[in-house]
């Protein structure tokens, strides 16, 4: 019997209630020679509130031991003035994939049968965005002078390095050779933010020499929002920066039967630390603590990390179940558990 280690940091608002759901569905999931022993990691609001802790080093190393992570979502009450906005996200979330070099932000669309997209007319829709993770607009490269006065300047400095933009291109690339349409779309605003718009457009054109067969196209960022919104079924591969794919992702889970669906992976394709799965979506106080968030997200999320691990039939199941789910939704609306319930009854089978 293979062990393997998983940390669960369940977070705040809909983050446990979510996760406990996910854990469910994996419980059912996991092959009967693979047992997974997982270690809860109580961070997040209420232990900074508490404590003034957000990530201590020694919690990190811990969590750096185990084969992966399961993350449900960071993010204390809005407005809350002894939380001011970006420790957790900054402290807690940013660190972690920072840390855990997790610099493939992978976040795949698909119009699931059964899901219902916002749009008269969407075709077929199956994409995964490839969000750089590590850098960007995101690593903190800035400040700011004067504070609170009319001559106040603040800055928030994109840092785009070029071994940084070429591995996340090479695994856009290496994921877009694996998949039918072999298409890969790089968007970026190179119009205008044209230094690190030359790094990306340079890297894509020489690392896309090594995969003759993918057909390579680019979009400016404002114009990829017309097309994930008009023809979402052109796009197969995207490859974008950081702050990019964080709106874009938002958007194609909009389209795609809402944030309630989207999962991702923070995957470290060297594997030199363990990847750590979540849903797109945050905390969402606004409806935390009463059990009407959908948890397929994170069980959507759990199969991105079965399949991580290589245990992709379990990851298939997962998935399956999640379809059917959705195919038998009726407009009832259900509690957390009830839709974590009814696909972990249907992955049991
Ligand atoms: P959000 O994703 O939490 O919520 C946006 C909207 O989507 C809300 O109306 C919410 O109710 C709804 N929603 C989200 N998840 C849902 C689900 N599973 N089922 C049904 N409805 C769902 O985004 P926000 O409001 O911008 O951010 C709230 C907090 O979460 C902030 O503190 C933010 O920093 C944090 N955040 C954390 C993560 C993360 O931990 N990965 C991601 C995004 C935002
Ligand atoms: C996400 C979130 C995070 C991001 C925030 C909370 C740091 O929006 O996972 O999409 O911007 O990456
Ligand atoms: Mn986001």
């Amino acid at each position: 019997t293979q062990s393997l280690k998983l940390a669960v940091i369940p977070g705040d608002g809909i983050g446990p209630e979510v996760t406990a759901e996910a854990l469910k569905v994996l419980e059912q999931a996991a092959p009967a020679d693979v047992k997974f022993e997982p270690t809860r990691y109580d961070l997040g609001a209420e232990r900074y509130l508490a404590t003034g802790e957000v990530l201590p080093d020694s919690v990190l190393a811990e969590i750096r031991r185990h084969d992966a992570i399961l993350l449900g979502a960071v993010g204390g009450r809005p407005g809350d003035p002894n939380l001011p906005p970006g420790i957790l996200e900054r402290g807690l979330l940013l660190r972690l994939r920072f840390e855990l070099d997790h610099y493939v932000n992978l976040r795949p669309s698909r119009i699931f049968p059964g899901a219902t997209s916002p749009l008269a007319d969407p075709g077929d829709v199956d994409f995964v965005v490839v969000r750089e993770g590590t850098e960007g607009p995101y690593v903190g490269n800035g400040g700011a002078l004067r504070v609170g006065t009319p001559a106040e300047i603040a800055t928030e400095v994109s840092v785009n390095t070029a071994f940084g933009v070429e591995r996340v291109v090479r695994d856009a690339f290496a994921r877009a050779a694996k998949r039918p349409r072999k298409k890969l779309t790089l968007v970026h605003k190179t119009n205008v933010l044209v230094h690190a718009g030359a790094v990306w457009s340079r890297l894509v054109t020489e690392v896309g020499r090594e995969f003759p067969d993918v057909t390579v196209d680019y979009l400016h960022v404002d114009a990829a929002t017309i097309f994930l919104t008009t023809d979402p079924g052109r796009f197969d591969v995207i490859v974008t920066d950081n702050l990019f794919g964080d709106i874009l992702t938002d958007l194609a889970a909009a389209i795609t039967g809402g944030i309630g669906l989207a999962a991702s992976g923070n995957v470290n394709p060297d594997r030199t630390a363990p990847s750590m799965f979540e849903p797109v979506h945050g905390s969402a106080p606004d409806i935390a603590g009463q059990q009407k968030a959908d948890p397929t997200a994170a069980i959507l999320s759990v199969a991105l990390l079965l399949e991580h691990l290589g245990l992709d039939d379990a990851a298939r199941t997962v998935e399956d179940a999640v379809v059917a789910d959705l195919a038998a939704r009726g407009s009832a609306p259900r509690r957390t558990s009830e839709i974590g319930d009814a696909i972990a009854a249907r992955v049991a089978g």
